[in-house]
């Protein structure tokens, strides 16, 4: 035998040596989950360790992360009920949850690299990600919508927008409504190839945002398809993305691969919420070591491509890589 592959992995410091993905907390993107109210911590049920915060709570959180070495966080908002309609109105208030959310976070953590997902879902009443006209999501009137709501986060102080909507267009309107004010320091980070995808299921719990008629499948991409994906891609580049997303991540690796060798802009997975509830669930069951999962799922979607990872895991990730 001229070729003993052990070699390498013959011990812990061997191994170190020739590890070629390595995980560090700057790799984190946090989501966090906001709500009104002062000193609120809710469980949010089907994500066990996960929680939706009121701005107090917010802030405090986002000092923590900051001080565990994660540097951004993506920031959702639970809308009440009465505001919602289906043009999304509440989105665009300049006094909304989200906005007084992205000042209170750069008051507290200047350095925080904010971003926030634009999308109608959390707004609208009928928890779709577009304004809804019989049975349609349009797409031209969303997108003007879209463009309003980020120049408006852009207003409250956040770093980076983050379109999870998939409309056609989004992109580009967004850049150049930015543009046209001025904000030519706020990136945009798309989801650019987002699935219709089952795991996003205890997200909508969590924000009270599943879909009141139909689903998301004439605007989230079909499962079935990866060329699809690098098309979407492509032209969130051309259309002005800093980021671009692939998403969820997990069963969608193959989608990374294969748009990381395509673009030259940084990659982000998200980690999404139904992938964490799994990991959760089994490891309740005592069918799963959580922590080494948690460890060998992240390292996979860097493996795999991904310069950035939204995930319900960044602080566990965090305390397990010490
Ligand atoms: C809103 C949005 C969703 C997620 C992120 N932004 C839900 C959806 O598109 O239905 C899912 C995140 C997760 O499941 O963790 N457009």
């Amino acid at each position: 035998m001229i070729r003993r592959n052990r070699i390498l992995r013959t011990s812990p410091a061997i191994r170190a040596m020739v590890a070629e993905t390595i995980l560090t907390p700057a790799d984190f993107i946090a989501p966090l989950f906001i709500t009104e109210g002062a000193h609120v911590k809710e469980e949010i049920a089907s994500m066990p360790g996960y929680y939706r915060y009121s701005l107090d709570n917010t802030v405090q959180e986002a000092r923590e992360l900051w001080s565990m070495g994660i540097r951004s966080v993506l920031l959702f908002i639970k809308c009440a009920d009465e505001l919602k309609d289906n043009e999304g109105t509440e989105a665009v208030n300049p006094d909304g949850l989200m906005q007084r959310a992205i000042k209170a976070i750069k008051d507290a953590v200047p350095e925080m690299v904010v971003m926030t997902d634009v999308a109608l879902d959390p707004y609208s009443s009928y928890g779709h990600d577009g304004i809804v006209k019989g049975q349609e999501i349009v797409n031209d009137a969303t997108v003007e919508v879209l463009a309003r709501m980020s120049l408006n986060h852009a207003k409250a102080g956040a770093d980076f927008v983050a379109p999870s909507d998939m409309m056609d267009g989004r992109i580009l309107a967004i850049r150049n409504l930015l543009e046209a004010h001025n904000f030519d320091k706020v990136g945009i980070m798309a989801y650019s190839a987002k699935y219709a995808s089952c795991f996003y299921g205890p997200f909508r719990d969590a924000l009270d945002s599943a879909p009141g008629f139909g689903d998301k499948k004439t605007y989230q991409m079909d499962y079935a398809n990866a060329r699809e994906a690098i098309k979407e891609t492509l032209m969130d580049v051309e259309e002005g993305a800093d980021i671009v997303m692939v998403k969820p991540a997990l069963a969608y690796l193959d989608i990374m691969r294969q748009i990381k060798d395509r673009v030259t802009v940084p990659v982000s997975a998200y980690h999404v919420s139904g992938e964490y509830a799994m990991v959760k669930a089994a490891a309740r069951m005592g069918w799963l070591n959580e922590e080494k999962a948690i460890l060998e799922i992240l390292t996979s979607i860097k493996r795999a491509g991904a310069d950035l990872i939204a995930t319900y895991f960044a602080k566990d990730a965090v305390k397990l890589l010490g």
